[in-house]
């Protein structure tokens, strides 16, 4: 699924659901918790991240349009949660586009729900490879627009796995053939195709950001969604 406006489209309450936000959503949820942090709590607002920060011992996070969000200290950037700074501790995160297909996927009836980055891809892949269900690749896009990022990352996977199913949407093909072409360099695909976040994050001096973000295996964790918490499983 390449855009969150697709999502009602598919079969989301009998299928597994990966949320896809290669920048950075889903590469800072992987690298916070592979880094020690007890468990993150996606929230679709940054007026409920303030309001949870203001309840309860956590460190609040989030951004939109790509800079840290008015109201809160600290954004989504992965290099900010080492683990001196979020070991042991509960993260409160908004973003963009991330967190909101999230809750959309709540909203959906998802019953099973895991966040996919190149970070942890290894661990995804080996995950869904013994599924017996469906599997949605929901990617978070920007704000609707398909964007070629969490495209390369959904056609990373089905590279790896579809020989254990059955493929029945036009999307994977899309995916798949665009990460063949991506796949010896994403970082130059990126600047070479003036992919919108990389032009965007590039604009903030976000390079290593998204250098980071495009690193297969650097946060190599199974990350599951149970009772409003992201937990590392
Ligand atoms: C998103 O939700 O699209 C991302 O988190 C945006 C970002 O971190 O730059």
């Amino acid at each position: 699924c390449l855009s969150p406006s697709l999502l009602h489209l598919y079969d989301v309450s009998s299928s597994i659901v990966v949320i896809i936000d290669i920048l950075r959503a889903t590469s800072t949820i992987a690298t916070a918790l592979y880094n020690g942090a007890k468990s993150i709590i996606p929230v679709d607002s940054v007026a409920e991240c303030i309001k949870l920060g203001k309840q309860m011992d956590v460190i609040t996070a989030g951004e939109r349009d790509g800079k840290i969000a008015d109201g809160l200290k600290y954004g989504n950037t992965p290099l900010q949660y080492q683990p001196e700074f979020i070991k042991g501790k509960t993260l409160v995160l908004t973003t963009t586009n991330g967190t909101r297909l999230l809750h959309m996927a709540l909203a959906e009836g998802a019953q099973g729900i895991i966040t996919g980055s190149f970070c942890n891809l290894s661990a995804v892949c080996d995950y869904l490879a013994v599924q017996k269900k469906n599997v949605i690749l929901a990617c978070a896009a920007w704000k609707d627009r398909v964007n070629i990022e969490d495209t390369l990352f959904a056609g990373a996977v089905i590279s790896r796995i579809k020989n254990n199913f059955h493929q029945n949407c036009d999307a994977s093909q899309i995916a798949e053939t665009l990460y063949h072409q991506a796949s010896n360099d994403l970082f130059a695909f990126m600047r070479d195709k003036n992919a919108s976040h990389y032009l965007r994050l590039m604009g903030y001096g976000l390079a290593e950001d998204i250098k980071f973000c495009l690193t297969t295996d650097n946060a190599n964790i199974l990350v599951v969604y149970e009772s409003g918490r992201l937990l590392l499983r």
